[in-house]
Order: structure tokens, then C-alpha cells, then sequence
């Protein structure tokens, strides 16, 4: 199956300048415009029935060709080819969100019978997928710490899937995917798929680690500005088929509106997202020097017990942190991120906007024990003065006792 690029991406080796170039249209009589027009489209009109046979054999080969519209038009991809770039991989498929992007890849290489190793930090929705949906549909699973020293020891026959995240939801611990997939490799079928969300392609890419499957929810850095739910899944070439297959028979379809929006956003990525790590190393430093906090759980700072595995596998960072507070403190998270003026609110993150987070992450672990640390606060650093975030979060953090 071959997935030919609708820009010029297989000639540009340099990160920024892909990011610049890729999923760009073709010129057709001389002329192009800069960015993929948005087309929308349920139906596609042919000319003949030839034409019609000859764009269903394509899309369903996994050509970027359109014979209805839940398959994806030029917008998708654009998108698709862009993703593909900037991942390394062989082909992407975009899903309406990231969340979307995960139960897909479940319900697509998974069976009933099969069992799925997951990390114990996972986005905490997938919790509730595997325990309310796969699980009762003979999905086997089992969660493993994100220190476990011995993966090998927790395969069993039946496992299919070693799912996980670098860097881990709220905790931030690595994983090593080069060490999870040459273990998986002494295995028949057995994948390794990571939520690349917070490198965002950015500054890691798991398949060159040997991942097969990478996905990321361009709803945060990709797109970047906080308004378009999106996800994606990029495929190395033998993992590719089922990707494509499972996305079109399950009927998933994104808005050519949101993918347009996407690529406006991931436009400027290389821009951006440094920008956020940044600041986000100015004020996590500065949050590590206070006495109501007890820890800054970031891979980049060099307290991190992971600092030196992001040093050698990283090439960057995302301005998503989490802070756990003092015991002394203990209980005040509401006050203090109510108390925060240039924060807001709420979930997700990857926006150019700073947000904070309260959260019970020992409600969201099996296999780690979080009940005796602090009081968790996931802090997203946006684009803001960071010496404003600092002074914010200074008189925020003045108030508690
Ligand atoms: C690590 C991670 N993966 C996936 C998702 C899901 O993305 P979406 O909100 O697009 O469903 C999130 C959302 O917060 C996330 O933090």
C-alpha cells in the first residue's frame, strides 16, 4: 500500500521546513493556493461508473483519493500528509478527536480474547474505555507501573498491545519505547502504540524508537489555539492497512473545516512550541524554589529522575507540567488555583493560553500508590509574559497556610 503525499514532504529532511512545506497543495496550471482548500463533501459526483470504481479501488487502497466523504477530502488530507511528516511515519489517518483516535486503534487491532498491557499513567478516560467498554467485550487488560523494571514478566500468550505515554499523564514519568519495542519484537503480534500528545511530533517520535503505532490529539499543540477537537493516528507501513481499514469501517469522519484549522495551527508549531517550554522552564524553576511546593514533576528539570532519559530522547519539551503541593498545604488546591488571575480553568491544554488543573491522580492509578503524596496541580504554561504567570502564582501561592 503506498500513501503518495499530496505536498513535496518525502524531499525535506529539516523539521521547520517540513512543518513549512508538507500536505501544501500541488501547483495545477501554474498556480496554487498557499494553503489545501476547505472541501466539504458528503457525496462525490464522477463522471462515469469507471471513474467511481476507479476512486473506490484507490481509497480503499489507502490512496488520498475521494469517493464519499466520510473517507476525507483533499483537506483531510493535507492533514494526513502533514502528520505523516512531522511523525516520520508511513501513513496517518485523523480522527474527530484524540480520544476517538485511542478507541480506534483499541477497537482495530484488538479482539476479544486478546489482552493490552497499559501504562498506569494513562489519559484518564482510557481508563474508563478499557474498564466500561473493551473489558466487558472479553478485551483483557492489565495497567504496569511506569517504573516497572521488568515488563517481560506481565506478557502473557494472549497480549496483543503494549499501550503507553511519554511522558505519563500528570505524574510525567518516560517510558522507553526502544526497550518496550525490542520486547515486543520477541513476540509474535504484539504492538507498541504510544500517545506521542505531548511531544505532539514535535520532539519525539516513537516510531523512529520502533512504536508501531503513534498517536497524538492535535486538539492541543497541533492545532494550538483551543478550539478544534482532533486526533491521529500514524502508522509505520505494516501496521498501516488495519489503520486505514478500521477508520473507514467504523464510519469516523472530521470536519474538513477543523482539519483546515489544524494545519492553520501546526502551520506555526515550530514557533510556538518552544515558546511554551520556555517559559514553562522559568516558572517551573521558580515554582520548584517554593516552600508550598513539594515537587515539579517536569522531565526537563534536572530534579526529574527522568531528566537525563529526556536529555538523550527528547529534542524539546511541551509547557505541561504538574506540581504537587506541601503537606502543610494539603487540601488548599481550590483555593489556590481560584485565587490564580491569569489561569484559567479547565481541561486540556497545548492552547496558547495558560490553565491550571486540580488533580486526584490517586483516584486515576492501580498500580502506583499516590494516596500519601501531595495534593496534584497540572499547570499548562501558555504564551503570556512568564514573569506575569510567576507574579500570578506567587500571590495565589501567598494565600494558602
Ligand atoms: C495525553 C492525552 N491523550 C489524549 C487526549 C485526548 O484528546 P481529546 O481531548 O482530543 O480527546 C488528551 C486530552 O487531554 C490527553 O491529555
Amino acid at each position: 500500500m503506498s500513501v503518495p503525499y499530496l505536498g513535496q514532504g518525502e524531499h525535506i529532511v529539516k523539521r521547520d521546513t517540513r512543518i513549512v512545506h508538507a500536505g501544501r497543495p500541488k501547483y495545477r496550471a501554474g498556480s496554487r493556493p498557499v494553503n489545501p482548500p476547505v472541501v466539504r463533501a458528503s457525496t462525490v459526483d464522477f463522471e462515469s461508473l469507471d471513474a467511481m470504481d476507479a476512486a473506490e479501488r484507490g481509497s480503499r487502497a489507502g490512496e488520498p483519493v475521494s469517493a464519499y466523504g466520510i473517507h476525507g477530502t483533499d483537506t483531510t488530507f493535507a492533514l494526513e500528509a502533514f502528520i505523516t511528516e512531522l511523525e516520520g511515519g508511513f501513513g496517518t489517518k485523523i480522527f474527530s478527536s484524540g480520544l476517538e483516535a485511542i478507541s480506534s486503534v483499541f477497537l482495530g487491532y484488538l479482539k476479544p480474547g486478546d489482552h493490552v498491557l497499559v501504562v498506569d499513567t494513562v489519559y484518564s478516560p482510557v481508563r474508563r474505555l478499557l474498564h466500561r467498554f473493551l473489558g466487558e467485550r472479553g478485551i483483557g487488560f492489565d495497567f504496569y507501573s511506569p517504573r516497572e523494571p521488568d515488563i517481560q514478566r506481565l506478557i502473557r500468550d494472549s497480549t496483543r498491545m503494549i499501550y503507553t505515554e511519554t511522558p505519563g499523564s500528570v505524574t510525567m514519568e518516560l517510558q522507553d519505547i526502544g526497550t518496550l519495542a525490542q520486547l515486543a519484537r520477541q513476540h509474535d503480534d504484539l504492538l507498541v502504540v504510544c500517545d506521542n500528545t505531548w511531544a505532539s511530533g514535535f520532539c519525539y517520535r516513537p516510531l523512529e524508537h520502533g512504536a508501531h503505532l503513534s498517536i497524538v490529539a492535535g486538539t492541543k499543540y497541533l492545532s494550538g489555539h483551543s478550539d478544534v477537537l482532533i486526533g491521529s493516528v500514524t502508522a509505520e507501513s505494516s501496521t498501516f492497512p488495519t489503520l486505514h481499514r478500521t477508520r473507514a469501517l467504523l464510519g469516523c469522519s472530521v470536519s474538513p473545516d477543523d482539519c483546515a484549522l489544524t494545519l492553520r495551527g501546526a502551520r506555526t508549531l515550530h514557533v510556538r512550541y518552544p515558546a511554551h517550554a520556555e517559559r514553562a522552564l522559568k516558572v517551573a524553576g521558580w515554582l520548584e524554589s517554593r516552600p508550598a511546593i513539594a515537587r515539579v514533576l517536569y522531565p526537563v528539570l534536572p530534579s526529574s529522575p527522568d531528566h537525563s532519559q529526556w536529555q538523550s530522547q527528547f529534542d524539546g519539551a511541551a509547557g505541561l507540567f504538574t506540581v504537587e503541593l506541601a503537606g502543610e498545604v494539603r487540601g488548599q488546591t481550590k483555593k489556590f488555583v481560584e485565587n490564580l488571575t491569569l489561569f484559567g480553568l479547565g481541561a486540556s491544554w497545548g492552547g496558547f493560553e495558560s490553565l491550571a488543573l486540580p488533580c486526584d491522580v490517586a483516584a486515576n492509578r492501580s498500580v502506583d500508590d499516590w494516596s500519601e503524596r501531595g495534593d496534584l496541580v497540572r499547570l499548562h504554561i501558555g504564551l503570556e509574559d512568564p514573569q506575569d504567570l510567576i507574579d500570578d502564582l506567587d500571590t495565589a501561592l501567598s494565600t494558602l497556610r
